[in-house]
Parts: structure tokens; sequence; C-alpha cells
């Protein structure tokens, strides 16, 4: 037994998150949080909400609350939709706790303590209506590389350039509108990221099984222009952590906080100290998954992201920690995904524009949408959502190829041997070289979700579907039964058997209809199928069996074309 820790990128805080953002990390972690369990491994799967910066105040403020209860509030409100979307975190935190305050503090006293840290005074924009410094997203204005008028202080929305306020061309105060804006002096802590470059390439270069898109990106931003900046860590912020030097205030730096960007990754490890707290568990329990010196050194660790957070955590974070010269384990696996897009355009929470995941739970079922998303997954290059394809998609491998086949079986079943699994007969050549195919696939499916090919697994996994049907077509229990019974009876004892071994196999996709299946078949027993031989006997004869409720129904083309004109516009 191995011992996994999995952490998905932490949502902003910021109101509910599309169905790019879903895919892009929480729903891929889960789906190998849950496979990892299945093989009976020791997982610990961490995620948490992202509320400090600029972000969390701005929607705060447009929703007239003070920061800190807009954040509980939305706390509630993404765990709540992430039990909706069975994402099975063992903790679900929040970047404001105290165990990262005092966690955040702790990094930065070290970093200091080790040379990592230097003050700048550096002219930074005021605004003189608002009287405060405007960090971030605090300003807007045009963009210098696109020309896109709504572009951010940090970022452009429109070409994604990384930017800095002072780049904006025409800047304005987003909170008054304000153009009365000036350059102030302030003090800031700078991460000295060009001192751990060497450090930080000689790690990304021993990791030699990254996914291309992984290393790609954090070599581009070592080697770009002067190659790795030093990193201002500090805001002029009153929400987020206090800038402070371990448990010791920081002379120069009061009234200050840490950069959003500085405390997020910090809070993979305070969730899981929180995730001690909540279960009255000490210090110990979390430090091993953690520590190298608390027995972390066997603990293998994977986090998931879309690929604009890659930079941050194969550079930044490490950086953090490779600086703090403390023994914290390091990332050993990192897998980052493409965007997925809406119909044509982008998925955008600023824009409203797509589904977003309280919206698609108010329509169907999570096993639809986890299906969809993930046999979609934006590995190799971006994908699209249409709702054509989500259609065709659920229709034929959901309700067709898995459904049908439960439903055939189960019925079938029922109403020739009554809701016992039958006792005649025995497998025959045809049960043989059917449970002979599936032996094949089962291993090519273990290794593609090891390897978190998620899309190829998918696919995999429909194929191993469809040769169930495919045995059935040949099989024809229905005909056979006119003749021969007893094998008739074998034939349906294999294909109930299926059922429970689907449900298994099926479970880190569409974990509710494999609970149904299973429970359907009479059985917790969610045994890996190591052997399948054995596994395909497992129900035996005299078992109580049910026909389950409609697993999956189909999308009418009706409710597809009301869906995509309810979607087409604008989340206000
Ligand atoms: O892009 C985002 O949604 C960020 N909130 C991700 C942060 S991940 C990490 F640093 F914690
Ligand atoms: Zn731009």
């Amino acid at each position: 037994m191995a011992r996994i820790l999995i952490t998905s990128a932490i949502p902003y805080i910021n109101g509910i998150k599309h169905l790019g953002n879903l895919v892009g990390s929480q729903l891929p972690a889960d789906l190998f949080a849950r496979y990892m369990r299945a093989r009976g491994h020791e997982v610990m799967f961490i995620c948490a909400t992202d509320e400090h910066g600029t972000p969390a105040e701005l929607a705060a403020a447009k929703a007239g609350q003070p920061v800190a209860d807009y954040c509980a509030e939305m706390h509630g409100v993404q765990a709540e939709i992430a039990r909706g979307f069975r994402l099975s975190f063992d903790h679900f935190g929040r970047s404001s706790s105290p165990r990262n305050h005092v966690l955040t503090q702790h990094f930065a006293g070290r970093l200091a303590d080790n040379g990592l840290i230097r003050e700048v005074t550096e002219q930074m924009i005021y605004s003189v209506d608002d009287g405060r410094f405007l960090p971030d997203r605090y300003v807007e204005g045009t963009c210098p590389n696109c020309g896109y008028e709504s572009a951010r202080g940090d970022q452009c929305d429109n070409c994604t350039k990384q930017l800095d306020p002072t780049d904006l061309i025409s800047p304005r105060s987003t909170i008054s509108g304000s153009t009365k804006l000036e350059l102030r002096e302030t003090k800031h802590l700078y991460l000295m990221q060009r001192n751990l470059r060497d450090k930080l390439e000689a790690w990304i270069d021993s990791k030699h099984d990254w996914p291309l898109l992984t290393t790609s990106i954090a070599k581009k931003w070592l080697n770009d222009g002067d190659g790795l900046q030093d990193r201002g860590i500090t805001r002029d912020l009153h929400w987020g952590i206090p800038v402070r030097r371990g448990d010791q205030p920081w002379p120069g730096m009061e009234g200050k906080v840490f950069y959003v960007w500085f405390d997020a990754p910090i809070e993979y490890i305070a969730a899981t100290a929180e995730w001690a707290d909540a279960n009255g568990l000490d210090d110990a329990a979390w430090q091993r998954w953690w520590r190298t010196d608390m027995g972390a050194d066997d603990v293998t660790y994977y986090q998931f992201m879309g690929k604009d957070n890659v930079p941050f955590h194969t550079l930044s974070f490490p950086a953090t920690i490779l600086g703090s010269g403390e023994p914290w384990k390091l990332v050993d696996y990192l897998k980052s995904f493409n965007y997925l897009n809406y119909d044509g355009g982008q998925f955008s929470t600023s824009r409203g524009r797509g589904v977003f995941m309280d919206q698609a739970l108010s329509i169907l079922p999570p096993d639809y949408w986890r299906w969809w998303l993930l046999s979609h997954a934006p590995e190799s290059s971006d994908a699209e959502f249409t709702w054509e394809n989500f259609q065709g998609s659920v229709n034929k491998d959901l309700a067709d190829v898995l459904g049908n086949l439960v439903s055939r079986v189960t019925k079938f079943a029922t109403a020739k041997f009554g809701g016992e699994v039958p006792a005649g007969g025995s497998f025959g050549p045809m049960e043989t070289a059917l449970i002979a195919d599936l032996g094949a696939r089962i291993r090519e499916y273990e290794t593609l979700m090891q390897a978190m090919e998620v899309r190829k697994a998918a696919a995999e996994l429909r194929a191993i579907w469809v040769i169930g049907n495919e045995y059935l077509q040949a099989a024809a229990p229905w005909t056979v039964v006119k003749t021969d019974p007893e094998q008739a009876q074998a034939m349906v004892r294999l294909a109930l058997n299926l059922i429970r071994v689907y449900a298994i196999l099926s479970q880190p996709f569409i974990p509710d209809a494999s609970a149904t299946m299973m429970a359907a078949m009479g059985s917790d027993d969610w045994t890996w199928p190591d052997d399948l031989p054995a596994a395909m006997r497992q129900l035996e004869p005299g078992q109580a069996f049910a026909v389950p409720e409609n697993l999956f129904r189909k999308i009418t083309d009706e409710e597809r074309a009301d869906w995509q004109s309810r979607f087409a516009g604008v989340r206000t």
C-alpha cells in the first residue's frame, strides 16, 4: 500500500466556478483520488478556497458584504456544490484559516533568515480619490499588448499577458472609476527567486516523467527574457495574512499583507493541518504527509491544475519550499490541463459566460457531467463543450452502452429466473474469452489511470462496457434460454457479475451510478478485480439482486435546444 498525497488547485472564493474550472483541476484530481483509494492506497486529497487578494475584496464589495463574511458564506456555497459533484476531498479548507496565517508567516520568516527576501521601495499606483494604493485588479486600463480596454492590473483577460498595474495605458480605479491616479512610494518584500534559479532548474530537469505541457511552461518562465524574476510577495491591502517574520513583527511592513499567490499554495499544507484539527488529531498526523523528517519520505505527491497555474507551482511555490531550508515535501508529479471552451468562445467567470457548477447540477445529476467532462478533458489541447456533443456522449455512452446493458440483463434475469442469481450451467468458451479480453483491458485501464491519462482511461472504460454488450449480443441468452436454459443461466450469472465489476471499475468516473449498480447486485464488496476470474464468480447462486431504477436517461432534442438557449447569454 502506497501513500498518495493529492492536491487540486484551490478555486478563488469570488463566486461559483464554471465547468472549465472544474475539469481543469478538482474533477481529475477527484478521479485520481477515487482510483487510488479503490486500489487500496492511503490517500490524502486536499482542496480549499483561495480567499485573499483583490478578487475576494472586489467580489465582497460588489455583494455589499464585509469581506470576511462574504468569504465564509461563499466557502459554504462552494463546499456544498463540491459535494453535489461528489468531489471526495478529505478536507476542503480555507486559505484564510489561522493555520495558514501561521504557516505563511513561518515560511516568510525562514526565507528572510536564509537571506532570500529583500525590501524594495518602489513606485505604485495610488488613487487620490480612494485614498489608497491600487494593486492588481484594483486598477483597469488599456492593455499595452493587445489594446483591450478592460485589462486588469495583474493580467489582460483578452490576450492573457501578465501585467503590472503600471503597464496599463489610461489606468482607472475599479473602486471609484477615478483617473486621478499618481505614483507614490511604498515598500514591499521581494522573494529572491533568481538566487534559487539553478536549484529550481536542476529539480525540474530531474522530472523526466512530467507532461510536456508542464515542463515547457516551467522552462519558458525559467529562461524567458532575463530569466526568473524576483517577485513581490506583499501588497498594500487590508484583507490577507498580515506581514510578520515568523511570530515576530516585521518593522516597516505594518498594515501590509502577503500577496495572495504567496499564501495560496501554502494552504495545501495548512489545509492538511486543518484536516487534522477537524478530526481531533495531533500535528504529527498532518506532518507525516508533508515533512520528510516526519514520515513523508514515502509519500508520492500529485498536483492537479490548469495551465495558467503552472508557473506558480513549478517555480514560485517550490522556491518557497526550497528556500525555507526545511524538509517539506515537494511535488512529485504535476498534471496540468489546457482550457475547456464553451460553444465557440471562452468560459469566463468575469463575463458570466458558460455553464456554472450550480447551474449544471440544477439540470442533470453529477455523473452526466463527470462523464462528459472527464472523457473530454483538455489534455493534449484545448477542448470545447457543445450541447450537441454533450447530448451525444450521454445518450450513447451512458444510456445506450452502460445503462442499456444493466437494464437488459437485470430485467431479463428477473423475468426468467426470479430476483436471484441463477445456479445452472457453467462458463463455456464465450465466457472464458470474455473474461480474458476483459482482464487485458482492465490492465490497460489501470496503466492509463495510474498515468493520469484521463481521456484515454475514459475511452478504455467505455471499451470495457462495449465488450460486455458485444458478449451479450453474441451469446444471446434470450434465445439460448429456449433451447438450453442451463447455459442461459450461466450467461446471466456472468452478466450479473459483470455489472458488479463495472460498478467497481466505473466508480472513479460515475460514483452515483456505480453505487446504484452495486446496491442492485445486493453487494457492498468493492474489492478491485485483481483476480478477474474470481471476481466474475463473486455473486453466488441464490444471491438476491434488483432491477435498478433507470440508471441514465437520454437527453431529448427539446431539452438540448432549451439548455442551449438558456445558457447562451451572460450570467448576471
Ligand atoms: O487560478 C486559481 O483559481 C487560483 N485560485 C489557484 C490557486 S492554486 C494554489 F496556489 F493554491
Ligand atoms: Zn491584452
